[in-house]
């Protein structure tokens, strides 16, 4: 029997919650598809961190290597500083196990839960390939002469060849295996940010030649978020960088029913994956058992889909669906006519 190690982080607020509900459906479904996951936990997130003062402990890193998936529930505690753990432990672990895509899905399961007028789940099914080591998210800058009326902060995109050439041969790669369509958008903003949009559009359509069957073209992202609301069905593949990413795929959440269902892969296809609801610590709902573990139990279809399991992740990624549309009334947090444990049971019994 096939057998794989994956590292849990349960982190914060309804983060472990969630992950419950995952973990319920791992134990199910690798029963029915016959392979077996050990899984280990990890403590780190705001609580460990108001005790030690520590958000990744240095041996981290080196530890999580050894998995074949990271399993992630949610950062953020409402008492700690924002910024001290999503760059010490949500972004340290996307860097430093070069974790260079953010795959993101936004796909409608039932049209009553669309905000969206007309629109069905044929028309909102794409994926947005996200850049995940790069850009603003680099972390350059500095401030000159802070605290004084002359005061000036400078925050830099990064943007390197080798960095954005891989995220742009993923994306490809992407859609010649997974999608029927085979389009793949470029969304940047040439018009204005002449440096970096200049190396992405060059290294896009240089790849763009060895890919003669996959369809291209761009959008800025200005007007990209301005199609997600009026004409989502004419995307199909999205590649864009670090912070554009970020922003476009909270929309993209919303227009596929909110963030009860919007689940994320950290990949590095050559090295250790993190996968997570991309939803955040939700701290008012923590301990009600009333948040949607849905986007979890989905980031683990994915989280199988990456590591080889691929019928065990369309098993459940379709029980998902039958879920949302047969039983919800709706997918945000207490409104589901479920609690967060029968959501689970559900996926479970319809597995
Ligand atoms: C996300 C989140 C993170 C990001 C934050 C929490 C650092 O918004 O995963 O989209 O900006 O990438
Ligand atoms: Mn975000």
């Amino acid at each position: 029997m096939k057998k794989y190690k994956i590292a849990v982080i349960s982190g914060d607020g309804t983060g472990p919650e969630v992950v419950t509900e995952g973990l319920k459906v791992l134990e199910a479904v690798s029963q029915k598809s016959g392979f077996n996951c050990e899984t280990v936990k990890y403590d780190f997130g705001g609580a460990r961190y108001l005790k030690t003062q520590e958000t990744l402990p240095d041996s981290a890193i080196a530890e999580l290597k050894k998995f074949d998936a990271i399993y992630l529930g949610a950062i953020g505690h409402p008492d700690v500083k924002p910024g001290i753990l999503e760059k010490g432990i949500l972004l340290r672990l996307r860097f430093d196990l070069d974790q260079y895509i953010n795959l993101r899905p936004v796909q409608l399961y039932d049209e009553r839960f669309c905000p969206l007028k007309n629109k069905t789940p044929e028309d909102i099914d794409f994926v947005v390939v996200r850049e995940n080591s790069e850009g603003l998210y680099k972390g350059m800058g500095e401030f000159k002469d802070k605290g004084t009326p002359n005061e000036v902060a400078t925050q830099i995109s990064y943007n390197t060849r080798k960095g954005v050439e891989r995220c742009i041969r993923y994306a490809f790669e992407y859609t010649k295996k997974n999608r029927k369509r085979k389009q793949l958008t470029l969304c940047g903003k040439t018009n204005v940010l002449t440096y970096a949009w200049n190396l992405w559009e060059r290294t896009f359509q240089e790849v763009a030649k060895e890919y003669s069957d996959i369809q291209t073209n761009y959008t800025h992202v200005d007007a990209t978020t301005m199609w997600f609301v009026k004409n989502p069905e004419w995307f199909d593949v999205i590649v864009t960088d670090n912070m554009f990413g970020d922003i476009i795929t909270d929309l993209g959440a919303m227009i596929q029913g909110g963030m009860g269902i919007a689940a994320g892969g950290n990949i590095n296809p050559e090295g250790v994956s993190m996968f997570e609801p991309i939803g955040g610590s939700a701290p008012k709902y923590t301990g009600q058992n009333v948040i949607n573990p849905l986007a979890a139990i989905c980031a683990m279809a994915m989280l199988l889909r990456q590591i080889g399991e691929t019928k065990a992740a369309d098993l459940i990624e379709n029980s998902a669906k039958l879920i949302v549309r047969t039983k919800l009334k709706d997918l945000a947090a207490g409104k589901m006519g479920y609690s967060t444990t029968q959501v689970g049971d559900l996926v479970v019994k319809s597995l």
